[in-house]
């Protein structure tokens, strides 16, 4: 089926803006969400099949564990399920088939701001008799807005992967708060928080020594030479991942090895880096429960349940849009 595009060129220009002024401003950052081009999305399905990538493993044994448990909750028998940053769906795949089996009429609505994304995901789910696949390739907040004018079903949205962990402390609850607008009272949202580990597990889930965590990072350096007409070299970068648990998050950026200037010919300039110069691009928040807690609340929320597997480090936090609740912020 073919995907609904939404602002594809707002898209492409919201890429070329935010890359100007990431290079241009101190320290230098562009948004990890410019990780997902075609080739970037390939790359992050081979990150999450790494044995040190632990969190798709994580939420997979949620899924696996209590799949009959959250399709439960589920409170009709028809429904639209919003997929945020769906990616390849192969995890969702999981919930899907138990929604069949719990014989609940799905109309799946998978988002993503990466087109292969979804093309890969139509590679694993595919549509049937109580299931409909309609992809949408677009930003979360217009990708849901263009679902809700779309249909006017009850909505079970997921935001998986611990993707809410990419988001700052406020720019988070500036997402909460517009998801609830744009949602019912009695609407659900399944969300995928990664919580609070040992440092050394972190690390080797972003830093592995295979090195394809590295690649996937260099190849937003790559995209800015194939979209921009960027002059980078990735060579003379490299990946650097930390925690920092002041933030409580990990986070990425890549160093210049050396002094250098690099023209990206589309804005017709060259930026200046020095050595050991940092262009930062992602925080991956890590949470506790309480904080889970404290931002459903805040946001507009009722905590419905917690669901965690097994192996406990990873927590898929059922929620509820609560009745006369303007959001807090
Ligand atoms: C970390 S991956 C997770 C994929 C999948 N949810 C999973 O759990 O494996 C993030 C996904 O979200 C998408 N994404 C990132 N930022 C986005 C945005 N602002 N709007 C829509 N999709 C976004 C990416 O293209 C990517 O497929």
């Amino acid at each position: 089926m073919e995907p609904t595009l939404v602002e594809k060129k707002d898209q492409d220009l919201a890429f070329k803006v935010d890359v100007f002024k990431g290079l241009r401003s101190i320290p230098k950052s562009i948004s990890s969400k410019y990780f997902y081009d075609d080739e970037g999305s390939l790359i992050f399905q081979e990150i999450t099949q790494m044995k040190e990538y632990y969190p798709t493993r994580l939420e997979m044994e949620v899924f696996e564990q209590r799949k009959y448990d959250i399709v439960r909750c589920m409170a009709s028998s028809e429904v639209d399920v919003v997929e945020l940053g769906a990616g390849d769906g192969h995890k969702t795949k999981v919930l899907l088939e138990q929604m069949n089996e719990q014989d609940i009429k799905v109309n799946f609505y998978p988002i993503d701001i990466s087109e292969k994304a979804l093309d890969e995901l139509l590679k694993n789910v595919s549509s049937g008799e109580k299931l409909k696949v309609h992809p949408v390739v677009g930003e979360y907040m217009s990708g849901l807005a263009k679902v809700c004018e779309m249909s006017k079903k009850p909505k079970f949205v997921l935001f998986l992967g611990s993707n809410i962990g990419n988001f700052g402390p406020g720019e988070r609850v500036s997402f909460l708060n517009s998801l609830q607008k744009n949602l019912n009272v009695g609407d659900m949202i399944l969300i995928g928080f990664d919580l609070k580990k040992d440092v050394r597990k972190l690390v080797q889930a972003y830093d592995d020594p295979s090195g394809v965590t590295a690649k996937f990072n260099l190849n937003l350096l790559k995209r800015i030479n194939r979209e921009l007409g960027g002059h980078f070299d990735p060579d003379s970068f490299y990946h650097h991942a930390f925690y920092n648990p002041l933030k409580g998050a990990m986070e990425s950026c890549l160093l210049s090895s050396k002094e250098q200037d690099v023209v990206v010919d589309e804005f017709g300039t060259s930026f200046h880096f020095e050595p050991y110069e940092a262009i930062h691009l992602e925080h991956s928040y890590k949470f506790t429960l309480n904080e889970i807690e404290d931002m459903a609340q805040k946001c507009g929320f009722r905590v419905n349940q917690h669901f965690q597997g097994t192996s406990g480090g990873y927590v898929n936090s059922l929620w509820e849009v609560r009745k006369g609740v303007t959001s807090l912020h």
